[in-house]
């Protein structure tokens, strides 16, 4: 669908836009979204999906992604369409091309959580409706849409802001990545070298950054990374599709644990982050999760007002 930046009414415009990656949107449209977000936990009313149909294809597990989404849908006055991965033809070989040019035809917009982030670009580009990436192997957008609401209800403001993320340089930290270079945020990431970000994500991030004053550092060490930090962020060390590899994620992870003694580093005001689900006991201890600084539920909460956000802007 379009990429085209519109003014209607004095706003910018994201109606028709994908939401596949936070580097497609400008950093105006970003902190848009975010503020958005922001309205609609504040209760502003409205429902601008009526008469719209949205399908909620999820070709691997979710919880809070595909809970917040069909939510979101119902609470804009939408209908949404929830389908999983064995119950479309795509299973028995239809193509991902003819499936958008069929998924087109029938409803308003498609929220997809594939394996392969080449497919969703596959996807968009055979579709004429907007899609809305709900998390592939590569990126998590609107998780960190979610995280950036959860940073500015805490912090009031983003720039500048010292945010590290510890552990798999994977979808998560990726989309984290972006999200932090358009809001000028100061990402440290600490990864083992050979789990670090996509580096040609990161270079795009790193892009992004220019114009922000963002910075973004990759370190190996994760107690420099988080010395200092105002927020600390982490993720399973085996990703859905990353099976095989597990023994050797989380033998080379363990010196990431996010444990009460690496927290203790970071700023006295640190926050916990987590998209969830955790491996608890893997990348993150029991009295983390449940400690004092954790906001790894609020977090949680905070994905269907960014889902409302997203939906609202490109489909309605
Ligand atoms: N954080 C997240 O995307 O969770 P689900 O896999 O449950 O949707
Ligand atoms: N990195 C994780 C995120 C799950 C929400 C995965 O892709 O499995």
């Amino acid at each position: 669908m379009s990429t085209r930046v519109e003014q209607r009414g004095g706003r910018v415009s994201l109606a028709g836009r994908d939401f596949l990656s936070l580097h497609d949107f400008a950093p105006e449209e970003v902190s848009l979204l975010v503020e958005d977000a922001l309205r609609w936990k504040n209760g502003q009313d409205g429902r601008p999906l009526v008469r719209k149909n949205v399908a909620l294809l999820f070709l691997k597990p979710s919880t809070r992604t595909r809970v917040a989404f069909d939510v979101a849908v119902s609470d804009l006055g939408g209908h949404p369409v929830a389908l999983q991965g064995g119950e479309v033809q795509l299973a028995r070989g239809e193509t991902v091309a003819d499936t958008a040019r069929v998924l087109s035809q029938l409803v308003d917009g498609v929220v997809i959580r594939a394996f392969a982030h080449r497919d969703i670009e596959e996807f968009a580009r055979f579709a004429t409706i907007p899609v809305v990436n709900a998390l592939t192997d590569l990126l998590h957008p609107s998780q960190a849409l979610a995280d950036l609401l959860t940073l500015l209800e805490r912090f009031g403001s983003l720039r500048r802001l010292r945010v590290t993320y510890v552990g798999d340089g994977n979808n998560v930290c990726h989309s984290l990545a972006f999200a932090a270079a358009k809001t000028g945020m100061h990402l440290r990431v600490a990864t083992p070298t050979n789990f670090a970000p996509d580096p040609m994500v990161w270079a795009a991030a790193a892009e992004d950054a220019r114009s922000t004053g963002a910075q973004l550092e990759l370190l190996n060490d994760p107690r420099e990374a988080v010395r200092g930090a105002d927020a600390v962020y982490t993720d399973t060390w085996v990703s859905m599709g990353f099976e095989p590899t597990a023994d050797a994620r989380r033998r080379a992870l363990e010196p990431y644990q996010v444990s009460s003694a690496l927290l203790a580093l970071a700023a006295p005001h640190v926050i916990f982050m987590h998209d969830l689900p955790a491996h608890r006991g893997e990348e993150v201890t029991d009295e983390v999760m449940d400690g004092p600084s954790s906001v790894i539920f609020q977090q949680a909460g905070n994905r269907l007002h960014a889902a409302k956000a997203i939906l609202a802007a490109i489909i309605a």
